[in-house]
């Protein structure tokens, strides 16, 4: 996607051989335009699939998966974070460890927005390596749901997130992927040419 490109390439900072900071147009700052045309190139991808809801986690996926819903005219919801939990009926919770911030999060989704036949599209702003993701779609699978794929703005390509989800059978589509981060410069994967 042109313009996510050129917003990584103009505004993201390089942190880190891991970590690129994107504060001023999706982590902190946010930009409307270019959330509005995520939201349509997810719904362009993903066409045919009979979505009926959209899946995030708090808080950065809220933009990017709000957009896509409102383009697919269908519901998100995006799970909840919470440090631990006394267990409940009526929520669906799943264990979600972050590698990068070494700490694990439940996280939760009420049961009455997630039903057997629903067809979902789980939207989030980084992958890296997939934990989310993955928890997202155990979520999906524990309502009975159906997960028709995985929308990421940002795929860091160099991490295993997105070959271990492609490997468990999902369907990935991310708007940039980055090769590496390497002496403060942004490469972008070879298939991210257009
Ligand atoms: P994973 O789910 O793919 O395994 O990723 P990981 O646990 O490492 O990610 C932890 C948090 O860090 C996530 O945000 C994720 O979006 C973010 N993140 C990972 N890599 C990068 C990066 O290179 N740049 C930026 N800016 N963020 C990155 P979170 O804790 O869920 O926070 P929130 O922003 O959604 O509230
Ligand atoms: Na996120
Ligand atoms: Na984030």
């Amino acid at each position: 996607m042109k313009l996510l490109k050129e917003k990584v390439l103009n505004e993201g900072i390089v942190l880190s051989d891991q970590v690129l900071k994107v504060d001023s147009f999706l982590n902190h700052q946010m930009d409307p335009i270019l959330m509005k045309e995520v939201g349509r190139e997810f719904t362009r991808r993903f066409e045919g699939e009979e979505i009926t809801r959209v899946l995030t986690i708090e808080s950065s996926g809220i933009a990017p998966g709000i957009m896509t819903a409102l383009e697919l005219e269908v519901p998100l919801i995006f799970a909840r974070k919470q440090k631990s939990l006394t267990l409940r009926e009526d929520i669906l919770v799943e264990k979600v460890y972050s590698f990068t911030k070494q700490e694990s999060n439940e996280i939760t989704v009420a049961k009455k927005f997630m039903k057997p036949g629903d067809r979902v599209l789980i939207i989030d702003d980084f992958l890296a390596n997939g934990e989310a993701a993955f928890g997202l779609a155990r979520i999906v699978e524990q309502a009975g749901a159906e997960v028709v794929g995985i929308g990421i703005v940002i795929e860091k390509a160099f991490q295993p997130g997105g070959k271990l989800l492609k490997e468990k059978g999902y369907r990935v589509e991310s708007l940039v992927r980055l090769a590496a981060l390497k002496d403060g410069k942004v490469t972008f994967a070879e298939e991210e040419v257009n």
